[in-house]
């Protein structure tokens, strides 16, 4: 096909050698089948920020490293110096987080180039050597949907001791390869020490996986691996070959210091309240 402007200069500077085809449109990018040497690849062409739909919600933005102060700043102001520079590490967001999962063993495409708003990566492709299926394109047997949830939530651990938590996982934003299950779409990946809402987002990436594959073998419905891991997690206990139960108990008496703290002062200030009616009284 003919290139699309956005690809042109991954042409001119030999990164690619030509566009074979479109192979989605997403919220968030285009993606396409390219061409460099003799391999078939992935380029993933992010879209502007004004042609997207926001998913970049405060959760995800919220301590991202800037290391340039300077650049923080105007991050904070929303100066258009500053979108840029938010813009910017939105889209390198993804290619970062690919390479250090790659590293880390987890099963992502493997990140090969990231230019002008592009990522060029492996494309993955299924047993028909055609580009992957998603989760949600496929049927699973009870057992296969047991095996990829188990392969999956191993993932996820690995992941989470890689530092990181996708923050957008399901059933749309994994393949099927030849190989098992393949995560993608990171750009939302948050780092789990440094977040606030990463406990909550790691909840929810495993309730996702447990949604989907407990239409397939309803028992695990019944888990709750996310809390286990997250527990694990916190204790520093967490490892990628941690054997997992999928049971984990809320600590009865476990102490919410801060929401004893919210009872203290709302209780002296319904006190203040009172003396002060006493007094006008
Ligand atoms: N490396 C890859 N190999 C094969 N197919 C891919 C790859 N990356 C993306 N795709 C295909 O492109 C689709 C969109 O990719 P991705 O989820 O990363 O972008 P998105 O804009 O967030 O899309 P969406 O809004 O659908 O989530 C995927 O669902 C998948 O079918
Ligand atoms: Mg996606």
């Amino acid at each position: 096909m003919k290139p699309p402007k956005r690809l042109q200069s991954l042409i001119e500077e030999g990164l690619i050698d030509s566009v074979e085809r479109q192979l989605m449109s997403g919220k968030e990018a285009t993606v396409y089948v390219v061409r460099h040497g003799d391999e078939t690849l992935c380029a993933k062409v992010y879209k502007e920020a004004t042609e997207r739909s926001f998913r970049q919600a405060v959760d995800y933005t919220e301590n991202r490293k800037v290391k340039n102060t300077r650049t923080a700043r105007a991050m904070a102001k929303g100066s258009r110096f500053g979108r840029q520079a938010q813009e910017a590490t939105w889209r390198s967001a993804e290619v970062d987080a690919l390479y250090r999962l790659a590293a880390a063993g987890v099963r992502v495409p493997r990140p090969h180039n990231f230019c002008d708003g592009v990522l060029l990566m492996e494309l993955v492709v299924g047993d028909d050597g055609n580009a992957a299926p998603r989760l949600n394109d496929l049927l699973f047997t009870p057992e296969q949907a047991r095996a990829h949830h188990e392969t999956l939530l191993k993932e996820v651990v690995r992941m989470l001791c890689a530092g990181v938590v996708h923050g957008d996982l399901s059933e749309f934003n994994i393949l099927l390869g030849e190989h098992g299950p393949v995560i993608i779409d990171l750009p939302q990946a948050v780092d789990a020490a440094g977040n606030n809402h990463a406990s909550r987002m790691l909840m929810r990436d495993v309730e996702n996986l447990r949604g989907f594959f407990g239409r397939f073998a309803p028992e695990l419905l019944q888990t709750d691996f996310g809390g286990e891991i997250w527990d694990l997690y916190e204790r520093g206990a967490l490892h990628p070959e941690t054997s997992l139960s999928g049971r984990f108990e809320r600590e009865a008496g476990a102490v919410d210091l801060e929401g004893v703290m919210l009872e203290i002062v709302d209780a002296r200030a319904e006190e203040a309240a009172r003396q002060q009616r006493l007094q006008a009284g």
